[in-house]
C-alpha cells in the first residue's frame, strides 16, 4: 500500500449505507422487498405458498396470460428461439417483423412512424440523449420517472423543472427556457410530461400544456407508459383521451404494462423518428429485441385493437374499485386513470405492519409507497386494477381496507420496529 494517497475503499462507503430502502433490507427482504409472486400471472397468484389477490401488476388489459398472448409467444419461441437477430438493428439485426410492428404501432398512436426500443427505460433516456444538443434547454414536471429524471443528468444543455402538473409554472419555465434560447441565439426548447403519472394516477395536463405552443415554441414529448391501451377511445392514450394527440410531438410507451410485455417504441413524425433510429446509442450499440418479443408484441397490439372490451372490463373494475374506496371515505387523490392509490397517515413501522396484516389474515397482496419516497408519516397503498379482477375480490379487498384502516387509526399497528420477515 502506499501511504501517500488518501484512502477511501468506495465499497467500504456502500456497507455502511444501504440506501433508503436498502436499509430494512435485513427484516424486509423477500417479503416487504423482492417479494415472489408465483403460479400464472391473475388477480389471484401465490405468495409464500398462500393464494392472495393482487393489486400490484401492471398487467392492465389482463394480457400476460391470454391464451392467444400465450400461444403466439410459445409459438415464435419455438420458431425462432432467443438468438434471432442477432446483432444491432442497424448492423446486422433488422427484420421484417420489427418494421411490420413498428408501422402497427406508429398507426395505432396515430403518428407516422415508431422506433422500437428493448426497454423503456434506456430507450427513452438514449431518445432524450439522441434529441437534445447542447443548447436545447428541457422543460419537465417535477414527478416525472426516474428513466427521464436520469435522462436529464446526461444532456449537455440546461433544464428547468415545473411544479407537478402546474401549466402556470410550466408557461413560467418556457419563458425562462426560451429567454436562454435567444441570448444563445440557437437551440430548441423541448417539454417533457406524462401521459398518466404512475404513482398518483394523474393524467398529465397535456392538451393544455399543448396550448402554450401558441406563446411560446416547443415540442413535447410524452412518456405515456400508464395510458397506453388504458386511455382514449381506441386506447392510443392520454392524447386521445384529452383530444390532443396530434400536439404531442414525440409519443413513448413501454409494453411493460397494457402489452404484458418487454420492450417499448418513440412515434412521431418520419423524419425525426429516422434521426433518433440512425442515431440513438442503446439501440445502435446493443442486440436487437428477440423475435419472440417482436411476435408476441404484434400479437398483443392486434388484441388491442381487435378486443375493446379488455379496457372497457379494466374501467369497469377500476371504477368500481375507486367508487368503493370513495363510498368508504378513503382518500383516494386526484386520479383519473385506472390506477388507484389510497392516502393514509402512518409511520413506516405501522405501514408495514398494516401490510403484513392484510397478507396473512385477508390474503390481499398490494404495494405500498412509505417514508423515504414520500414525506414522513405518510403511507400510498398503491392499487392497480386489470382486466381480470371480479367484483367478488373487489368487494374483499373494500372490506378489508376499511377494517385494517380503522385498526390503523385505533394505533393497533404501532410497533417498535418492521416486522422481521426475511426469507431465513
Ligand atoms: C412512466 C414510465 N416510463 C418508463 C418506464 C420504464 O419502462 P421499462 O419497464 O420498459 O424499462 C416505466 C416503468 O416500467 C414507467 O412507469
Amino acid at each position: 500500500m502506499n501511504n501517500e494517497y488518501f484512502m477511501a475503499d468506495i465499497f467500504e462507503r456502500l456497507i455502511k449505507n444501504y440506501g433508503p430502502i436498502g436499509q430494512h433490507r435485513e427484516r424486509a427482504h423477500g417479503y416487504f422487498a423482492f417479494p415472489k409472486l408465483e403460479g400464472e400471472v391473475g388477480s389471484k397468484m401465490k405468495f409464500r405458498g398462500q393464494e392472495m389477490i393482487v393489486w400490484s401488476l401492471n398487467n392492465y388489459l389482463g394480457l400476460a396470460n391470454h391464451p392467444e398472448v400465450r400461444k403466439a409467444d410459445a409459438d415464435a419461441s419455438a420458431q425462432y428461439g432467443l438468438a434471432l437477430p442477432m446483432g444491432a438493428r442497424m448492423m446486422s439485426g433488422n427484420s421484417d417483423l420489427h418494421e411490420q410492428l413498428e408501422r402497427e404501432l406508429a398507426e395505432f398512436v396515430h403518428k407516422e412512424d415508431s422506433i422500437l426500443m428493448n426497454y423503456g427505460y434506456q430507450g427513452i433516456m438514449s431518445a432524450i440523449d439522441a434529441i437534445c444538443g447542447r443548447h436545447d434547454v428541457v422543460v419537465y414536471d417535477a414527478e416525472c420517472h426516474a428513466c427521464i429524471i436520469d435522462a436529464l443528468r446526461m444532456i449537455p444543455g440546461h433544464r428547468f423543472v415545473f411544479k407537478h402538473n402546474d401549466v402556470e409554472d410550466c408557461e413560467k419555465q418556457l419563458l425562462r427556457a426560451q429567454a436562454l434560447v435567444d441570448k444563445q441565439q440557437s437551440g430548441g426548447v423541448l417539454v417533457i410530461t406524462e401521459g398518466v403519472f404512475g404513482m398518483a394516477g394523474d393524467q398529465g395536463r397535456l392538451k393544455e400544456i399543448a396550448a402554450l405552443k401558441k406563446k411560446v415554441p416547443f415540442r413535447l414529448l410524452v412518456d405515456d407508459a400508464h395510458g397506453f391501451g388504458t386511455l382514449g377511445k381506441t386506447g392510443a392514450g392520454a392524447g386521445e383521451e384529452q383530444g390532443c394527440q396530434d400536439e404531442i410531438d414525440l409519443y413513448f410507451s413501454t409494453f411493460a404494462k397494457s402489452m404484458a410485455s418487454i420492450g417499448a417504441f418513440m412515434a412521431g413524425p418520419r423524419t425525426i423518428i429516422d434521426y433518433i433510429r440512425y442515431n440513438i446509442r442503446s439501440q445502435i450499440f446493443a442486440k436487437s429485441l428477440p423475435m419472440p418479443y417482436v411476435v408476441g408484441n404484434l400479437k398483443r397490439l392486434e388484441l388491442l385493437r381487435s378486443k375493446p372490451e379488455l379496457k372497457d372490463n379494466l374501467w369497469k373494475n377500476a371504477l368500481a374499485l375507486q367508487n368503493g374506496l370513495k363510498e368508504k371515505g378513503f382518500d383516494i387523490g386526484k386520479t383519473d386513470s385506472v390506477v388507484t392509490p389510497i392516502y393514509m397517515k402512518g409511520g413506516v413501522e405501522e405501514a408495514t405492519a398494516m401490510v403484513m396484516d392484510i397478507r396473512e389474515n385477508y390474503k390481499i397482496f398490494c404495494s405500498i409507497v412509505v417514508y423515504p419516497v414520500i414525506p414522513k408519516g405518510h403511507i400510498i397503498y398503491r392499487l392497480i386494477p386489470t382486466a381480470l379482477h371480479t367484483q367478488e375480490e373487489i368487494d374483499l379487498t373494500l372490506k378489508a381496507f376499511s377494517e385494517t384502516k380503522a385498526k390503523l387509526d385505533a394505533g393497533a399497528y404501532k410497533v417498535a420496529e418492521i416486522p422481521d420477515m426475511a426469507n431465513k
